[in-house]
């Protein structure tokens, strides 16, 4: 992939780590695709941006829709020849207390979501003599936490999806997937998430900046990887999970009551799953390093 001349499509350019992606490539002088299902904001993002950026709404549930964003790029540049996928939503709650609907398309985004998006972009990588394809998962795709089910479902189904995808392009030049895993970032996730636990969620410490994981990101489009942690305490989390899982359940149930669900009361919400939230989007989520939220005065542990 030439890496002087790209068009990259961007999914999930309208909030957090997707919106500093397309600010770094678009400084670079890459031209984008900006992709998430809110117009309006979509076009607010593009009239920000130094660089040429067209806009293709679509959710990346609908194929047919994300066939179109993707065909949008080929008019505009002549070809597509990368892609970061952030788009996500989710959700806190037990399994039986998150509304079946709202964990089906939890999962859905993360699985038909990125299995709609290869097949619209494979074909054209091929057609641009190689193409790469950055996904961004999660330190959940390789643990579990309770309270974050459909969540953990969701990033789990995608770790498998795209692992399988690896291997399938495998042996064909040019073509790479490469998967990028954040712990907690600094993002407007947290108040975007759909709340069936009683609370609105909050961001656990230690938390990295959403341009922190957009550098890892963009470095993987320059050079592929299988896949990249990002966050301190990532490795330690898995291995905790993986050696030691007798004592990672005792510690994790309490962990999520005590950091993950400490958040205000709240009746349940079905948040961003279903329709976009154009007006908690951003770049951050005014989260501290130590995992206290800034919303006016000193940061606090308790929003
Ligand atoms: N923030 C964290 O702590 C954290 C930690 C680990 C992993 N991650 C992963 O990082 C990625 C980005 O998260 P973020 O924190 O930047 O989230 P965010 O600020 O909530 O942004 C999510 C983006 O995805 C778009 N989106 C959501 N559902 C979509 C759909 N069905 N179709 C198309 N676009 C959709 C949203 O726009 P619309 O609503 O307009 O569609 C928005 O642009 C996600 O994959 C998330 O799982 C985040």
């Amino acid at each position: 992939m030439s890496e002087n001349s790209r068009s990259v499509v961007v999914v999930g350019a309208t909030s957090g780590i997707g919106l500093a992606v397309a600010r770094r490539l678009s400084e670079r002088g890459d031209r984008l695709v900006l992709v998430a299902r809110d117009e309006q904001r979509l076009h607010a993002v593009a009239a920000e941006l130094p660089g040429p950026a067209v806009v293709a709404p679509a959710d990346v549930t609908d194929a047919e829709a994300v066939e179109r964003a993707v065909a949008a790029g080929v008019t505009a540049y002549g070809g597509v020849d990368g892609a970061v996928t952030t788009a996500q939503s989710m959700a806190y709650g037990t399994v039986e207390q998150v509304e079946p609907e709202i964990l089906e398309h939890i999962v859905d985004v993360a699985v038909d979501g990125t299995a709609n998006l290869a097949r619209a972009l494979l074909p054209r990588f091929r057609d641009a003599g190689g193409g790469h394809l950055v996904v961004v998962s999660s330190l959940l795709a390789e643990i579990a936490v309770p309270s974050m089910g459909a969540y953990c479902a969701a990033k789990w189904g995608q770790l498998g999806l795209v692992r399988a995808l690896q291997n399938e392009v495998r042996r064909e030049s040019g073509l790479h997937v490469s998967l990028v895993l954040p712990g907690a970032v600094d993002t407007p996730i947290y108040r975007q998430a759909a709340t069936y636990a009683g609370r609105v969620g909050s961001a656990p410490p230690p938390v990295v900046s959403p341009e922190r994981v957009a550098d890892a990101c963009v470095r993987r489009l320059d050079r592929p990887r299988r896949a990249q942690h990002v966050g301190p305490a990532n490795l330690l989390a898995v291995a905790g999970f993986r050696v030691l899982p007798a004592v990672y359940d005792r510690a994790v149930a309490r962990m999520v009551d005590a950091v993950v669900l400490r958040g205000p009361r709240s009746g349940d919400d079905p948040g961003n799953v279903l329709r976009p939230r154009p007006d908690r989007e951003g770049l951050r989520g005014g989260w501290t390093t130590g995992g206290r939220l800034r919303a006016g005065g000193r940061p606090r542990w308790r929003g």
